[in-house]
């Protein structure tokens, strides 16, 4: 049984995950947080890193209280909304200062939050691993990753013209004073989204919990 919290009415295009096998008799709290995102007033006027940073941030301040207050009712896992971070309505350009290299969690155990050293330009990552391990939650969030060319899970799929890929991509983090990054999806229906590369080959990620079993990533349209 899943006790939601938070129980949003109806959450546009959240990232969202879906439980493939749980144990019975398992019962545990899920939250999912309905942000009204902060947007970029001019999201197709590319910006420095400093000045998109400190946009995300302002999202983040608000997912910050907001993983405080799911973890004080008792959630397990939150997930935050799509595009709640950084926005939308950007352009394959002006969105490169949003941008992270999201390391593979298949090919690398990193914890943001403990070795943020350990990966250049990763202060989103950084700071939603930090709130999953800060208040001891799975935390399920949506950022736009940037990954080089030739695509390390499809060496042989032909580049983007501009030489990189851009992703629309769920990111989940563990928790138990821990925030490593357990999972990173890269959504394959994109939707009006010219920013963003559809992956090659649609994957299929899952990550376990000790309370549900495994979640399998993806994109719901919508959640009631
Ligand atoms: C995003 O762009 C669409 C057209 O492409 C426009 O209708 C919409 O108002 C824009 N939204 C924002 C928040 O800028
Ligand atoms: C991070 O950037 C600094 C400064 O550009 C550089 O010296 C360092 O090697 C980079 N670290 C990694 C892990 O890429």
């Amino acid at each position: 049984m899943v006790t939601w919290l938070f129980k949003p009415l109806y959450v546009y295009l959240a990232s969202v995950v879906g439980v493939t096998d749980s144990t019975p008799d398992s019962s545990y709290v899920a939250a999912v947080y309905e942000h009204k995102v902060i947007l970029n007033p001019h999201p197709r006027v590319p910006v420095s890193r400093h000045d998109a940073l400190q946009h995300m941030q302002k999202n983040l301040d608000i997912y910050e209280e907001q993983a405080a207050r799911a973890a004080q009712q008792g959630a397990q896992i939150l997930v935050f909304p799509e595009d709640g971070i950084h926005g939308f309505n950007f352009t394959r350009l002006s969105i490169t200062s949003y941008l992270e290299t999201i390391p593979d969690p298949q090919e690398e155990s990193w914890n943001p939050c403990m070795k943020p050293e350990r990966h250049n330009n990763t202060e989103v990552l950084q700071r939603l691993s930090c709130m999953a391990r800060r208040n001891n939650l799975y935390l399920v969030a949506n950022m736009p990753d940037l990954q080089p060319c030739p695509l390390k899970t499809s060496p042989t799929s032909t580049c983007p013209p501009d030489g990189r890929w851009q992703f629309n991509t769920n990111v989940a983090f563990r928790y138990m004073s821990d925030g490593l990054l357990v999972a990173r999806y890269h959504k394959h229906n994109l939707y009006f989204e010219a920013s963003c590369d559809t992956p090659p080959e649609p994957e299929i990620i899952t990550f376990d919990t000790p309370f549900a079993g495994k979640f399998e990533c993806q994109f719901w349209s919508h959640l009631r």
